[in-house]
């Protein structure tokens, strides 16, 4: 059944675990996170960004929800826009069905240039009034997602923004993020930590300085009952970048956000935990070996049905990892 991200994130609160949010643009990768979701029985969001509706079609995006829900009735599903750039954008999402959206204001509507804070303020809050009218939750951001190793945005992907960001721009201020939850009354606040969206965040093994865990606790303190959301957090395993590369993948060593650093996140307060280049990779790595072990091969269910399998895996170690599992 479909839930909204309020009553789901309020009894992980309750319960202390954490939720990974997974991106979805295919069939495929919504079959690999329901199969995960019901062989956990731990409920779980799957969100859709501004790419995924352009390249499934909101139709097809909305059939294909509506299609996972009846062939899993028993796993509470929240089905989220991923960073939402204005407020159409949102609200196209609630009028096909989405029970939950992130405004980002953070960045403007370019999805690239950092916003004051008042803008922020504005764009959020004005979504958030909305939205709650018609009983959808929203989450807000403060801070800009970027390197701190670089002092930039991840280029790549088209989400990173430009020119170079300091330290305190770039992560979120405690008292502000008190502020800005009061002003907006936003379900869930995305923090920026140094995290950065797709493969490379981190040319080492993360530690405090490039990954600032401890302003996750500092905005806990100041702000006990809201529900924390980490972007960027696909931990990008060891395992994952070999089997890439072992089937002809070209991908210099890099490193994500280590697991448990997520699950002391969940400690003090994040709920929510965006992950999708984990999923991308194992999907990856997996059609690559197809073609490269089979090179006769040309059905596709033959390439996708493992990567499906592949993709499953990721899930069930998040969602066991988080504690989502046996929640739904
Ligand atoms: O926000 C980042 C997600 O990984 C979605 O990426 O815009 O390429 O679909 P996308
Ligand atoms: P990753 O690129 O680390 O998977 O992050 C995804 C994300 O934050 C989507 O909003
Ligand atoms: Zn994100």
């Amino acid at each position: 059944a479909l839930i909204t991200l309020r009553q789901l994130l309020d009894h992980a609160a309750e319960h202390d675990y954490g939720v990974p949010a997974f991106n979805i643009n295919n069939m495929e990768q919504g079959l690999a996170i329901c199969q995960a979701a019901k062989q956990t029985d731990a409920p779980v969001i799957i969100q859709a960004s501004r790419g995924a509706r352009q390249y499934a079609g909101d139709l097809m995006l909305a059939k294909l929800i509506e299609g996972l829900q009846a062939l899993y009735p028993e796993i509470p599903i929240c089905m989220h826009q991923d960073h939402g750039n204005n407020a159409a954008t949102c609200l196209s999402a609630i009028q096909h069905g989405f029970t939950s959206v992130m405004m980002d204001g953070s960045l403007g509507e370019d999805g690239k240039t950092p916003t004051e804070y008042d803008y922020n303020v504005d764009v959020t809050k004005k979504v958030t009034e909305m939205a709650h009218m018609v009983g959808a939750s929203v989450e807000g951001e403060l801070g800009c997602l970027g390197s701190l190793e670089t002092g930039s945005g991840e280029a790549e992907d088209g989400h990173g923004f430009e020119g170079k960001l300091d330290r305190e721009k770039l992560l979120t201020d405690p008292d502000q993020a008190a502020e800005f939850v009061a002003e907006t009354k936003v379900d869930a606040l995305a923090v920026a930590i140094g995290t950065s969206h797709g493969a490379y965040k981190f040319t080492q093994k993360p530690t405090g300085d490039v990954l600032a865990m401890n302003v996750i606790e500092a905005i806990h303190k100041k702000l006990p009952d809201t529900h924390l959301v980490m972007h960027g957090s696909s931990s990008v395993p060891q395992e994952l970048q070999e089997e890439f590369n072992k089937w002809g993948g070209e991908m210099p060593q890099t490193y994500g956000v280590p697991v448990d650093e997520i699950v002391r996140g969940i400690k003090h307060g994040v709920r929510k935990v965006n992950i999708d280049t984990d999923l991308r990779i194992a999907c990856a790595a997996t059609l690559r070996r197809v073609a490269t072990e089979d090179k006769s091969q040309f059905d596709p269910r033959k390439f996708l049905k493992p990567a499906v399998a592949a993709m499953k895996e990721v899930c069930v170690a998040r969602l066991e990892a988080f504690g989502t599992a046996g929640w739904a």
